[in-house]
């Protein structure tokens, strides 16, 4: 491994974070992660203002640096390499990043590593390994990746080598939690808000669609739960003060989760392998956990802490330690497009 101290820098989407991880013999550790939103801000329009979120992240990205480096008690010698999110993301918000990431490696002269964000997410499951964990990751694993904008199994061969098996056709399961929030009345980010809800509801109470659940692939759809859902309120009328709200949440919760389970244990199925990685702002969700184990008893599940399951910097520098390739500041652009399928 070539570094031994990373500086990390995410901001695709409506977060600033900047950490400071230290790799030793022992595992990775995180020496400061600070994480800033502008999600107070973008509640109250529902969801986020790309041109918005951009504007809070130039006024915060560079405290927010010098606080990761202060907090570390790291002086920028000490790092060895800068890593920045690339892509994929809002690409305002990419750009502040990354400009602020070639800026810094041409002024500090230290190697600038580019990560894909969705990769990134995966990462943070080598995070900490001697303290919190007892295994970590083995290959060949098998990657759910759930986020706001993301929804994809992969099959981990190797660091750097995968393969894409499957994904949402239409929305991500963090933004179907996000858009039937929205649906109910309940504020951005929806998901942590239906989940809350769903501990105190029944499941059973409303029958909602598992669309491809019974198909050949590994693909997930969720834009027609959005709509069932839509459908229900108009006809049954559940709003915000309802108290059937409880087992409405718990419905739409049981739909997304039954959906994801079932298509990884049809990858399992059909790549069988030991170990589970989950990542993404949804792996935070305890019942999706939960699920998971009971369906998978003989696989290790690997799922980060809640704080490393949504967007920060920590992941994204946990991912550079794994890779070789850097890039000159004159070069590396921002990618709003990066994927996992290509
Ligand atoms: O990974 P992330 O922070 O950002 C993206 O890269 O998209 O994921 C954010 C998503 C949001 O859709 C949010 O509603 C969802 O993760 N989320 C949750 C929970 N915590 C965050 N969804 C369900 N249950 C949760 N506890
Ligand atoms: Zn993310």
């Amino acid at each position: 491994m070539r570094f031994k101290r990373i500086l990390g820098i995410e901001t695709s989407c409506d977060e600033t974070s900047a950490a400071v991880l230290k790799h030793t013999d022992k595992g990775i550790q995180i020496l400061s992660n600070i994480v800033t939103s502008s999600a107070s801000i973008q509640t109250k329009y529902g969801g986020i203002i790309p041109e918005q979120a951009a504007r809070e992240q130039i006024k915060a990205i560079i405290p927010v640096i010098k606080e990761s480096l202060q907090q570390a008690q790291c002086t920028s010698e000490e790092v060895d390499g800068i890593a920045v999110t690339q892509g994929p993301g809002l690409i305002g918000s990419l750009l502040v990043g990354v400009e602020t990431a070639k800026t810094l490696s041409m002024v500090w002269d230290k190697p600038l590593i580019p990560v894909n964000h969705l990769i990134g997410h995966f990462y943070a499951n080598w995070i900490g390994s001697w303290q919190v964990r007892i295994t970590l990751p083995q290959f060949p694993c098998l990657g759910l990746l759930v986020s706001g904008g993301h929804t994809d199994i992969v099959l981990f061969t190797n660091h750097g080598q995968y393969q894409y098996l499957g994904g949402t056709r239409d929305d991500a399961a963090g933004e179907c939690f996000d858009k039937c929030a929205r649906l109910l009345g309940l504020p951005y980010p929806g998901g942590p808000q239906i989940s809350q809800l769903a501990q105190l509801g029944n499941p059973l109470t409303f029958k909602l669609p598992r669309p491809m659940l019974d198909s050949d692939d590994l693909d997930l759809s969720f834009s027609g739960l959005k709509t069932a859902v839509s459908n229900l309120i108009d006809i049954v009328g559940v709003t915000k003060q309802d108290p059937r709200l409880r087992n409405l949440c718990a419905s739409i919760e049981a739909a997304i989760i039954d959906s994801l389970v079932k298509k990884v244990i049809k990858a399992v199925q059909i790549h069988p392998v030991e170990h589970l990685i989950v990542a993404g702002g949804v792996a935070a969700n305890p019942k999706l956990a939960k699920e998971l184990r009971k369906a998978l008893p003989g696989i290790k599940i690997h799922i980060p802490p809640p704080s490393l399951c949504t967007d920060n910097a920590a992941m994204i520098a946990s991912a550079a330690f794994f890779q070789d390739k850097t890039v000159s500041y004159s070069k590396l652009q921002a990618d709003p497009n990066l994927s996992l399928a290509n």
